[in-house]
């Protein structure tokens, strides 16, 4: 045997006055006086020893595992006073721990911020369902089974007519079916689409609109969004309405504004070209009245659809969409008010 039956118990008291929490007391007992212990190795040894060493030395080992248990119980004890001592050491000079205060993502803000505008324009919120059928979201739209235009959008599908709606157009329909007009609506939401790179998630953020009335033009239309631009941006936000196509409007338009970061002189984000693409729009097709049963010698509309990120990145300045969904809180801690 190495060392000697008074040394190992030296040594275990030594660490047990030491032990700085019980966890640590646990730990030096079951390596002293576990099944596999240093002071049980001995005790099992001892029967190996030349017979008339065997009185003394199990006398020794039995004093050394009687105190090192003693030992551990004082340390025990010790410790719980030390911690119950702490407790009553109540600092009031401490500076309080302060709470965290949850905050708006930015894109609930900005849809409220959108909604805001429309709303004191005379417009009411109104919601449709993410999971949508094939109807609502193509053929009420005027866009039929197999007509090239849906390859416009990426869709999910969930049954053969059953999709993830790839935008928020669908609320038009499924609001004039309830009502006659006047129909004045914004309707925000959540749409997916297959898609996914610097610009593009899977799932994203609309906000639709659609007005129906009587001699409804498409100068009311420049009208509204004109008023929208510069209040979501500011005066100096020029828009341009460029031709363009959508089943479902005629004619239709894709709304740009001067690029808010280098004011139409040319720069990355705006390609150079001094404008950015921020909705579509258009006079509602005659189709779409038909298919909810408008009369279309009566009324006339118009609507429109934004993406919020879209909005949210130029407003914020932020390069990536995906910074919006990473739950990155250095990121979302930057829009806190
Ligand atoms: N739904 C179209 C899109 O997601 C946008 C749009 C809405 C265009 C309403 C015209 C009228 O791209």
């Amino acid at each position: 045997m190495e060392n000697s039956i008074e040394q190992i118990q030296d040594d275990g008291l030594a660490e047990l006055e030491t032990a700085a929490d019980g966890d640590a007391v646990n730990e030096i007992t079951v390596k002293y006086l576990g099944r596999k212990g240093i002071v049980t190795r001995f005790l099992r040894n001892i029967s190996q020893l030349p017979p008339e060493e065997r009185p003394a030395a199990g006398k020794q080992a039995n004093l050394a595992k009687k105190a090192l248990e003693k030992a551990a119980s004082r340390a025990l004890e010790r410790i719980a006073a030390l911690e119950a001592a702490a407790v009553d050491q109540l600092d009031v000079s401490l500076p309080g721990r302060p709470t965290n205060q949850g905050t708006l993502h930015p894109v609930t803000r900005i849809t409220n911020e959108i909604c805001g505008i429309f709303a004191r324009l005379g417009f009411d919120i109104a919601e449709g369902p993410e999971i949508e059928t094939d109807y609502y979201n193509f053929e009420a739209l005027n866009i039929p089974k197999n007509h090239p235009a849906r390859d416009m959008q990426d869709t999910f599908y969930i049954s053969d007519n059953v999709v993830l709606r790839t935008h928020t157009s669908p609320t038009q329909p499924r609001v004039m079916e309830k009502q006659q007009p006047p129909v004045r609506i914004v309707a925000p939401g959540k749409v997916y689409r297959c898609d996914s790179d610097l610009t593009h998630t899977p799932m994203f953020h609309q906000v639709e609109g659609l007005l129906v009335d009587r001699n409804i033009s498409f100068g009311d239309l420049k009208g509204v969004l004109t008023t929208f631009v510069h209040q979501m941006f500011d005066k100096q936000t020029s828009l341009r309405f460029r031709p363009s196509f959508f089943p479902f409007t005629e004619p239709s338009a894709e709304v740009d504004i001067l690029c808010v970061m280098c004011r139409g002189k040319g720069c990355r984000v705006c390609s150079r070209t001094g404008w950015l693409e921020v909705l579509g729009s258009g006079m509602v097709h005659p189709a779409v009245f038909e298919n909810v049963g408008y009369d279309t010698s009566k009324y006339t509309g118009f609507a429109f659809g934004m993406g919020v990120e879209r909005i949210a990145m130029l407003k914020y300045g932020v390069d990536d969409i995906r910074k919006f969904f990473e739950n990155d809180l250095r990121f979302l801690r930057q829009f806190r008010t």
